[in-house]
C-alpha cells in the first residue's frame, strides 16, 4: 500500500508525493483582487508538496467575499497568477487554482457599485465579513433569478479558461464552506421552487452544471472538487447530509475528474461513505497529522492527504515529515493580516527560501 512519499497520478498530471497543500485564503491580494508579488514566493516556498491548491480565487467580481482575496476574471489577474504558476513550476511543483464564489457570504462594500450579494434564496447569514471598514454584518442576499443562473455557471467556465491560460495544472471547484455551490446544495440556504431547489437532485443541479462547464474547457482530467459535508461554518446546514453528499458524489463519480477532496465535519464517517462512490483519486483532509495520513493511505482510505494549517508555518512540510523534524506552529494573528509577516517569513529547515 502506498505512503505519503509515493507518487500519484491525478488526471493528466503526476505528483511527486501524496502530500497536498490545502486551499487557504491568505488575504494578500490588492483591492482589485490581483495577487501580490509575495504570492509567487509563498507558493514557490511550498512547492515540494505533491500538489498545492491555491487560496480561493473569485471567478467574477460578484464572487468576492473578503478583503484582499484574489480573483481570476481579468487579464491583470491572469498575468499575476502566471507569475505564481511559473515560480512553482520552476521548483518542479504542481499547482491547482481553486475557484471560490462566496455568494451570500459577502458584503456590498466588497462588490462592484455596492451590489447586493447573490444566493440561491434570500436567506441572511448570521455573522459578518471583513471589509475595508472593518467587520460588517452580512446583509440579506438577493435570490438569483432563474434566468441569471446560466451566466453565473458561465463565469466558472471563463475562470477555468483563465486559470489554464495562466499556466495552472488543474482547477479546483470550492464546493464547501458555505459558499455559493454549497448554498445551492444545502436545505438551510436553498428554498427555491424551480429546478434548482427542492429535492436533492434539484439542489445538486447547480454544482453539476458548474462542473460540466469547467470540464468543457480542457477535459475532466484537469478539474477537481472540494466538498465539506456538515461544515457549519458560514451558518449553513442540510437536513439530510448523508443523502445529499452520497448523491452528489455518485453523480460526479464517473465524470473522470482529476480528484475529489473531502474534509468532513460531524460524526458520520464520510470518507467511508463517499470514497467508494468516486472512481478516481480521493483526497482526504481536515485535522490530519503525518501518522494519521500514513494510516489512511496504508488502509486504502484515501489516495492522498491534504494538510492545511501545518503548511503555513512549515513551507518544507514533506521534508520535515521525512526527517521526523519538529513542526513550527503558525501564528493565527497573521493568517489574514496582509503583509510579509506570517506569510513568507517562515523558514525551511535548511534556511533556504
Ligand atoms: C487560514 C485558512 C484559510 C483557509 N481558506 C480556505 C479556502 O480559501 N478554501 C478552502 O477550500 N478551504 C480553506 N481553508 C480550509 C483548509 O483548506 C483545510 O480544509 C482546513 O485548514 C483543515 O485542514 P487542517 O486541519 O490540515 O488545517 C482554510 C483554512 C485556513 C487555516
Amino acid at each position: 500500500m502506498p505512503g505519503l512519499f509515493d507518487r500519484l497520478r491525478i488526471g493528466d498530471i503526476e505528483l511527486n508525493n501524496r502530500i497536498v497543500m490545502a486551499p487557504m485564503t491568505r488575504a494578500r491580494a490588492d483591492d482589485r483582487g490581483v495577487p501580490s508579488e509575495m504570492a509567487s514566493t509563498y507558493y514557490a516556498q511550498r512547492a515540494s508538496a505533491g500538489l498545492m491548491i491555491t487560496e480561493g480565487a473569485a471567478p467574477s467580481a460578484m464572487g468576492m467575499g473578503y478583503i484582499r482575496t484574489p480573483g481570476i476574471y481579468s487579464d491583470e489577474h491572469v498575468r499575476a497568477w502566471r507569475e505564481v504558476a511559473d515560480a512553482v513550476h520552476r521548483r518542479g511543483g504542481r499547482i491547482a487554482m481553486q475557484l471560490m464564489h462566496c455568494g451570500r457570504i459577502s458584503h456590498p462594500s466588497l462588490l462592484l457599485d455596492g451590489a447586493i450579494p447573490v444566493a440561491p434564496s434570500a436567506v441572511q447569514p448570521k455573522g459578518g465579513t471583513y471589509t475595508n471598514e472593518g467587520m460588517k454584518a452580512h446583509v440579506m442576499p438577493r435570490a438569483l433569478e432563474r434566468s441569471e443562473i446560466p451566466a453565473v455557471v458561465n463565469e466558472f467556465r471563463q475562470a477555468t479558461a483563465r486559470a489554464f491560460e495562466a499556466g495552472f495544472d488543474s482547477v479546483d471547484l470550492h464546493g464547501g464552506a458555505g459558499y455559493l455551490p454549497m448554498q445551492f446544495l444545502s436545505t438551510s440556504t436553498n428554498h427555491r421552487m424551480d429546478e434548482y431547489g427542492g429535492s436533492v437532485e434539484r439542489r445538486a443541479r447547480f454544482i453539476l452544471e458548474v462542473l460540466e462547464a469547467m470540464t468543457s474547457v480542457q477535459g475532466a482530467q484537469r478539474i477537481g472538487i472540494n466538498l465539506s459535508p456538515e461544515m457549519p461554518f458560514n451558518d449553513i446546514a442540510d437536513d439530510t447530509p448523508e443523502e445529499t453528499y452520497a448523491y452528489v458524489v455518485k453523480m460526479i463519480g464517473n465524470m473522470g475528474l482529476a480528484y475529489l477532496h473531502v474534509s468532513p465535519y460531524g460524526t458520520t464517517d464520510y470518507h467511508a461513505l463517499l470514497r467508494p462512490l468516486f472512481k478516481g483519486p480521493y483526497l482526504a483532509g481536515g485535522g490530519f497529522d503525518q501518522a494519521k495520513g500514513e494510516a489512511f493511505l496504508s488502509d486504502g482510505r484515501a489516495d492522498a492527504i491534504v494538510f492545511g494549517g501545518m503548511f503555513i508555518a512549515n513551507p518544507d512540510l514533506p521534508e520535515r515529515f521525512r526527517r521526523g523534524a519538529p513542526l513550527a506552529k503558525a501564528d493565527q494573528a497573521t493568517f489574514y493580516s496582509g503583509g510579509a509577516k506570517g506569510y513568507i517569513d517562515y523558514p525551511s529547515l535548511d534556511g533556504q527560501d
